[in-house]
């Protein structure tokens, strides 16, 4: 059966960072026909109701019909200590990250949690996302469960560390790294729509060891991703410095051991150096922005202006619990203050850009979800452009599509999300 979804429909014919709103097409009137899961078409109402014409019609008025959001970079096991007080990074990680993701060693704790990131990330429209686990391999069996069990594309590994640097309790070994993550790798890799993520955290909390039977593993699976830190702060980039003294610099500390590729999403990415710019670019790695994680652990400002057009590929993430909102709109928000800072504005097309198939494109899902277009995976958000009465006032002003919708951008929240769909099934 097909389903027709009517709406002002957006959707990108190009990339939308680099060529601007050219890249991005509105359609007023538009409409999405789903089946069997996929996109079957997308254009004009009209021409869509005459091409189906037994298909049953949601009409959704003036909201926007987009791709699901998709969040390149997540810590699902800190869903429970976001908006955490007064820390930086190291800080951060000692004094709440740990302690909780210690707690993921009980199974029924981490289903708990898993149920609850999903809620979240549906309700704020997230209908992909790129996660990180702890080191229990039971924290990335119940992500997969519950993804699964609500048929979602997702992304997750087991987060490595065995350094004293970590905490006892919460260390693996080189060999339990290696031996788990393959394990996970035969057992959910390319099941349905899930896909394991090679994942040492970053390499101060990881031995050469480890790092080295992570990039053996990487390169007997080259079809996974790789994801892991970089150059977040500055003092822990004084920190790797210290311990890898041999390192050209912090990117080297991953490069020495394998851990650089095209597979590869590096989350942060602010304080690089111009070799680790050139060396990501020859490589074809991808970079994670994580814009409310950067302002709200004090890191600094991602360089948006210098590396999209450098030839990287650069995906939206909330980072959260380092992050402080669920809301991939409100991180698109945080984007712009960011650049702001730096003396770029980005469109709003290139916001809604970044959210979408800029992860997408990050995370090398962009063949099957981040777009609306014939073939494509049925993962949807209807998003409602005047949510609030103060959005509904500014929107109301609006003399173009991207006037209307940046308040939704600025102001917006998990209100603002009408609808979501996965696989053509509506789920909220
Ligand atoms: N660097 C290493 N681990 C983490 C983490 O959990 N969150 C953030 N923001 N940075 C990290
Ligand atoms: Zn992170």
């Amino acid at each position: 059966m097909v389903e027709l979804l009517l709406g002002q429909v957006l959707r990108f014919t190009g990339d939308a960072l680099a060529e601007g709103p050219g890249a991005a097409q509105v359609i007023p009137g538009g409409a999405v026909a789903i089946e069997g899961g996929k996109i079957a078409a997308v254009g004009p109402a009209a021409d869509l109701r005459a091409r189906f014409p037994q298909a049953k019609v949601s009409d959704c008025g003036r909201a926007l019909i987009s791709a699901g959001f998709i969040d390149a970079h997540v810590h699902y096991p800190q869903t429970a200590i976001i908006a955490s007080w007064g820390k930086r990074l190291i800080d951060w990680l000692d004094s709440y990250t740990f302690p909780e993701e210690m707690r993921f060693s009980d199974p029924a704790y981490a289903q708990m949690i898993a149920r609850r990131y999903f809620d979240l990330a549906l309700a704020h429209g997230t209908t992909s996302m790129c996660s990180y686990g702890t080191i229990h391999p039971t924290s990335v069996t119940a992500f997969f469960a519950e993804a699964e069990r609500r048929g979602m594309r997702a992304m997750a590994g087991k987060t490595c560390m065995d350094r004293d640097t970590a905490p006892a309790g919460l260390r693996d070994t080189a060999r339990d790294a290696y031996d788990q993550s393959a394990a996970m790798i035969a057992d959910w890799h390319g099941r349905g729509r899930l896909s394991y993520v090679i994942t040492p955290r970053f390499s101060p909390t990881s031995t050469p060891e480890q790092l080295e039977a992570l990039g053996a593993l990487w390169a007997e699976h080259p079809e996974c991703l790789m994801q892991t830190h970089l150059s977040e702060q500055v003092d822990e980039i004084a920190w790797v410095k210290s311990l890898y003294p041999r390192a050209r610099d912090y990117l080297d500390t991953y490069e020495a051991f394998g851990l650089l590729g095209e597979n590869g999403i590096y989350g942060h990415a602010i304080h690089l150096e111009p070799r680790e710019i050139v060396r990501l670019r020859e490589a074809g790695a991808a970079l994670a922005h994580c814009p409310t994680s950067n302002t709200f652990i004090g890191s600094g400002l991602f360089d948006m202006a210098g590396l999209g057009p450098a030839g990287l590929r650069i995906g939206l993430a909330t980072d959260t619990g380092g992050g402080s909102s669920f809301s991939m709109l409100r991180t698109m928000a945080a984007a712009y203050e960011v650049a702001q800072l730096r003396h770029h504005a980005l469109h709003p097309a290139q916001l809604w850009w970044l959210a979408t198939q800029g992860s997408a494109r990050a995370l090398k899902i962009a063949d099957k979800v981040g777009n609306i277009a014939p073939g494509m995976e049925a993962d949807l958000v209807v998003i409602d452009l005047a949510s609030t009465p103060l959005i509904a006032q500014r929107s109301e002003r609006a003399e173009d599509i991207w006037e209307a919708i940046f308040p939704t951008i600025m102001m917006g929240d998990d209100r603002a999300v009408a609808q979501v769909w996965i696989g053509g099934r509506r789920v909220r």
